[in-house]
């Protein structure tokens, strides 16, 4: 596939392999050797790289600076247990790029590209996955617009780059989150369903105040009642309500997410009922009160499943069951992590073995 795509290949002069330390990986801060590059321009993905991961050089004119034109995808290549390497549902999160390029008003990205490039940099920095058990390489594809122009229009010109990072779970304990009912992250006709820089860029200082009262995180509401639970920026939400395993509908402002998805398709195929639907406030605090509402997790790429340990409405703090208890999410994260790693069989074609 990099033959026919021409991929030009500069090599690391020094790998920074051994002076990386794999007991020690926070969330995206160590990169690979090597990183993709694509470049668009007169309507075409040219230009294709695999280069040392460095800076690249940009003017400050760039429309993604000014105007936000800029996507990004988040996933995760998985070593098995029989050492081959595995993207998990690939095709889904590149389908989903494209989505938000579209949105967007950004070219979308070849399927051959966007694989070729995976792949090419899984090949080069194959030692960069980790195996350690709820370890992987997390893949960040982002494309953004490369115009030196201040005039506020679609952009002609775009970069596609795919970094790499050797990393853990994104949260590494229960979340203590808030339901935010002043800030929104995301309105009908917007970009919330689009995974695109100004809505992670919304949510910054309203998750800031929160950390300062010591948050982990924000549970978003709907922009015109503050009534609805939709989700929480970096991952999905979901619920065990009377058994059923309950999530808010994907919907313009909801990130349709993978792993919510994968979820529900393995939930479904364990004998569980599963509603997407809209879940109010009143509705979750009422189960944690009556204990109807049995098991909440967050669930995304970087998080995977973490359970939410205690949720605060209004200034009252509310504390779920004992995460060690929960069945049902356990469950989920247990078949989830076996599939991913290579430890049950695949039925679903999840796995893109490299
Ligand atoms: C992911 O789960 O891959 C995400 O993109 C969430 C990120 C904002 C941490």
């Amino acid at each position: 596939m990099t033959e026919t795509l021409n991929i030009t290949t500069t090599q690391i002069a020094e790998s920074r392999l051994t002076g990386t330390d794999f007991s020690n990986l926070p969330f995206g801060k160590v990169f690979s050797d090597h990183m993709f590059i694509a470049e668009y321009e007169n309507g075409e993905w040219t230009n294709l790289q695999v280069l040392p991961f460095g800076p690249i050089m940009m003017s400050p004119a760039i429309s993604a600076l000014h105007y936000g034109q800029a996507i990004f995808e988040g996933m995760k290549a998985y070593r098995q247990a029989d050492g081959k390497i595995s993207v998990f549902r690939g095709d889904k999160n590149f389908e989903r790029f494209n989505k938000s390029a579209v949105r967007m008003a950004m070219p979308t990205i070849p399927q051959d590209i966007f694989k070729a490039g995976i792949a090419a940099l899984i090949e080069i920095d194959e030692k960069w996955v980790p195996n350690q058990d709820g370890y992987s390489l997390y893949l960040r594809p982002v494309m953004f617009a490369t115009d030196p122009y201040l005039g506020v229009k679609a952009s002609d010109k775009y970069t596609f780059a795919i970094l790499t990072t050797p990393t853990g779970p994104y949260y590494s304990k229960p979340l203590k989150v808030k339901i935010e009912t002043e800030f929104t992250r995301a309105d009908e006709g917007g970009v919330g369903f689009a995974k695109t820089a100004g809505n992670y860029a919304r949510s910054i200082f309203p998750f800031a105040e929160a950390a300062k009262e010591g948050f982990d995180q924000l549970i978003w509401t709907d922009a015109s009642t503050h009534e609805y639970i939709e989700e929480a920026g970096t991952a999905n939400l979901i619920f065990v309500i009377d058994g059923k395993l309950v999530t808010p509908s994907v919907r313009s402002t909801v990130l349709d997410g993978v792993t919510r998805d994968t979820i529900i398709h393995l939930a479904k195929a364990a004998g569980i009922e599963v509603e997407e639907r809209r879940i109010s406030i009143k509705e979750v605090i009422e189960g944690i009160e009556n204990g109807r509402l049995t098991d909440a997790f967050a669930a995304g790429t970087a998080a995977t499943v973490t359970p939410i340990g205690q949720i605060s409405y209004e200034g009252k703090l509310y504390t779920l069951t004992d995460p060690a208890t929960r069945t049902v999410s356990q469950g989920i994260a247990k078949t989830l992590n076996d599939i991913r790693y290579g430890l049950v069989p695949d039925e679903n074609g999840w796995n893109w073995v490299l």
